[in-house]
């Protein structure tokens, strides 16, 4: 299993965004969490295809953009374009998820599903070869810095067990309320894709340092 920390800019200072990226992927960062927010699919706006691409130019790591926007058809071209190297969007975002995650691979994308905590693991069971990755909110998305939701753990056991009679290569990916103490919780439950915000980027001057101490606890997970 690869397991790969995605640290979300979300919780950086966006004043010194280039910065904060450095520093992170100094200390071992490999991949980036971008959460793009419409204010309608969830209450909160964030930034867009435009922030993504100027932070292309400054980084070497994987982009994975988690996309909580309606109808995220619309975009997706513009993201892409922007430097995503994976898209990942929400089963309740749109009505035809089939065509919209067809859309994302085409455009030469990962492409990715996400559910919000109250969202069944059955709605993409059919869906499972089209993506590479399912990331399971396990938090009410729209906002860092909340506290995992326990029973989306239970979603993450059922699709890892899922996965399995599928045989099918798929990444388990968590995102929201993951901190150092719950992270082996989390790895035990079958994720591998561990999206972090306000664990990497709080407090500011400890960037590295967290992230290094999130990084140590997949490794051991690793082995
Ligand atoms: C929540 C976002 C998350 C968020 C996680 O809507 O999708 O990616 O940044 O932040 P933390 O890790 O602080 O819960
Ligand atoms: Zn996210």
């Amino acid at each position: 299993m690869n397991y790969v920390l995605a640290p979300s800019i979300l919780a950086a200072d966006f004043g010194a965004l280039r910065e904060a990226l450095r520093i992170a992927e100094e200390a071992g960062a490999d991949c980036f969490h971008f959460d793009v927010m419409d204010g309608c699919f969830v209450p909160n706006i964030s930034f867009g295809p435009a922030l993504i691409s100027t932070l292309r130019g400054a980084s070497e790591a994987f982009f994975d953009v988690h996309m909580m926007v309606e109808q995220p058809e619309r975009y997706l071209a513009d993201i892409r374009e922007a430097g995503a190297d994976r898209i990942t969007i929400h089963a309740e975002a749109t009505r035809h998820l089939d065509r919209a995650l067809n859309q994302i691979r085409e455009l030469g994308a990962s492409a990715g599903v996400a559910l919000n905590p109250a969202t069944p693991v059955s709605v993409i069971e059919q869906i499972l070869p089209l993506v590479d990755m399912v990331l399971i909110m396990s938090v009410n998305p729209g906002f860092g810095g909340q506290k995992l939701i326990p029973y989306t753990l239970d979603k993450l056991r059922a699709l890892s067990a899922l996965r399995d009679r599928l045989g099918l290569p798929l990444n388990l990916g968590i995102d929201g309320g993951v901190a150092e103490g719950n992270l082996p919780e989390i790895v035990d439950s079958g994720a591998n894709f561990i999206v972090a915000g306000s664990s990497v980027f709080r407090p500011q001057d400890k960037i590295g340092e967290n992230v290094r101490g999130l990084l140590s606890i997949l490794e051991k997970a690793g082995k």
